[in-house]
């Protein structure tokens, strides 16, 4: 069977950033080791005031197109995943196609174009249709452009202010594709849940703690759905593990949870049972609550553990690279953190062409998703071509007053008296540059 899969990847981050530790932490009367240890963020990507989701994603996806030479007759499928929509009928998909449009000389007439919600899984949802379409064979050989692009903006005031972030992944979904191959097996946890959500509004209304949990859960269900239909799996078996990333320490959580699920009945509990004991089994105890405290009592040691920690500092922390640098880009997080662990490969000149990775997707209200992607033999050329680095390090420093400014500019239903100028300068990209005659946005692409 031809493999199908992601055969490019392009990032685009919002060009401003809040420094959370030197900027946000003093206005707020924190310890800035609250965001960098406890959360493990340093700066969030906000967009400029000419940039919004569509010219996120409409600049990753021409970098893109451009890279590998592309036009759009190649294309015949555009989604786009998002939760900052701005229209409920017309969706952000024909936006962006038509700024491409505008640029390149043939168009997107016979691309079937959608967009997909379902908070920050969404991403991986369209991934998933581009490569359902693909494996039913109607594609007529073209690829599919998935576009996830989001400003993760909360309330000013909220507990998830420090989390917020903005920017798009665009991904090039094709049959053997050149950076990875995904898995028929997925697994997946759902449940109707009221943790994150936002009825006609554009900042979420969030119950944070109660979020965490939800989020867990799902994982864990996701993961023993997943094991339902791969068999059991073990460490050994991938080479990273990119989570849905809200805050790194978000991540920490789970994946303490993942391995203790993982190891359970393997060679890895023995071999730890000497140092912390065994397990806690649900039928050594009188009830729930004495089970459940005994757990809590395994994972505080477990994660103490230099098994834990080896494993840890090699599949996981390597995935939130640029999570700390970004915050949370919801659609596009699980997307960042797979380039982050991809990125860390090529540091170490990881010969890896055909190692796993254990991709673990989640969205709010709620929903997890888990698969496995298999390293393909063009990874190193893919993910040397990303100019991300490039991208943060030429954002613009926001001070407290700009940003309370940047916030309002991005504030749909506010009414600005006053016009906040740009902070960088338009470079070769497309802009936002006003309201149409039907209160559509409009675009154009500047030099
Ligand atoms: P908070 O209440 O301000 O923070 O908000 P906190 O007091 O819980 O502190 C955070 C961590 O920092 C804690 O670590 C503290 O101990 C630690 P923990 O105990 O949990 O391991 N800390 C320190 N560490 C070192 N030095 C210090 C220090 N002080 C504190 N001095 C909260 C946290 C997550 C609730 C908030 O940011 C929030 O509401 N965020 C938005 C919701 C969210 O991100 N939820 C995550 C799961 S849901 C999800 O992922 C979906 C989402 O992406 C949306 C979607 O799907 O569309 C959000």
């Amino acid at each position: 069977m031809t493999a199908v899969g992601i055969d490019a990847i392009e990032i685009r981050s919002g060009k401003l950033k809040l420094d959370l530790p030197g900027t946000f932490a003093p206005q707020k009367g924190d310890d800035p080791e609250k965001y960098t240890k406890g959360l493990g963020l340093t700066n969030s990507s906000f967009p400029d005031v000419y940039e919004d989701i569509v010219t996120m994603g409409a600049n990753a996806a021409k970098r893109l197109m451009d890279r590998k030479g592309l036009t759009p007759d190649d294309v015949g499928r555009i989604d786009v995943a998002t939760e900052s929509a701005f229209d409920h009928s017309k969706p952000v998909s024909t936006y962006i196609a038509g700024c491409l449009e505008g640029v390149y000389d043939d168009d997107f007439t016979h691309a079937n174009k959608g967009e997909r919600k379902f908070a920050c899984v969404a991403g991986t949802q369209a991934v998933d249709d581009a490569y359902n379409w693909i494996r039913a064979g109607r594609n007529r050989g073209r690829s599919a452009l998935v576009i996830a692009t989001d400003t993760a903006l909360y309330a000013r005031g909220d507990p998830g202010e420090a989390t917020q972030g903005a920017g798009a992944v665009a991904m090039l979904i094709d049959a053997d594709p050149d950076l990875v191959e995904l898995s028929i097996h997925q697994g997946y946890g759902s449940k109707d849940e009221t943790d994150f959500l936002k009825p006609n509004q554009q900042f979420p209304s969030v119950d944070g703690k109660r979020s965490m949990q939800v989020y867990l859960s799902r994982m864990r269900e996701a993961l023993e759905d997943y094991e339902s239909v791969s068999g059991k799996i073990y460490l050994d078996d991938f080479a990273y593990a990119p989570f849905h990333t809200p805050f790194p320490g978000m991540v920490r959580k789970a994946a303490l949870l993942a391995y203790r699920h993982v190891i359970r009945d393997t060679t890895h509990e023995d071999e730890l049972a000497g140092e912390i004991g065994r397990q806690p089994r649900e039928d050594e105890y009188a009830d729930r609550e004495a089970y459940e405290e005994a757990i809590r009592g395994y994972m505080d040691e477990l994660k103490t553990t230099d098994q834990y920690r080896t494993w840890y500092d090699d599949a996981v922390e390597p995935t939130l690279g640029l999570a700390r640098e970004v915050g949370n880009w919801y659609t596009g997080s699980v997307h960042i953190a797979r380039v982050s662990a991809l990125r860390n490969a090529l540091e170490r000149d990881r010969e890896f062409v055909g190692d796993t990775l254990l991709v673990a997707s989640y969205g709010s209200g709620a929903q997890a998703e888990i698969h496995a992607e298999t390293v393909r033999e063009g990874w190193r050329e893919e993910i040397g071509a990303l100019d991300v680095d490039e991208q943060l390090a030429a954002r613009y420093d926001l001070s407290w007053d700009e940003y309370e400014d940047v916030h309002d500019v991005h504030e749909y239903d506010k009414d600005l008296d006053r016009e906040v100028e740009a902070f960088t300068p338009p470079d070769s990209e497309f802009v936002f540059t006003g309201w149409g005659r039907m209160n559509e946005r409009q675009y154009e692409y500047v030099e």
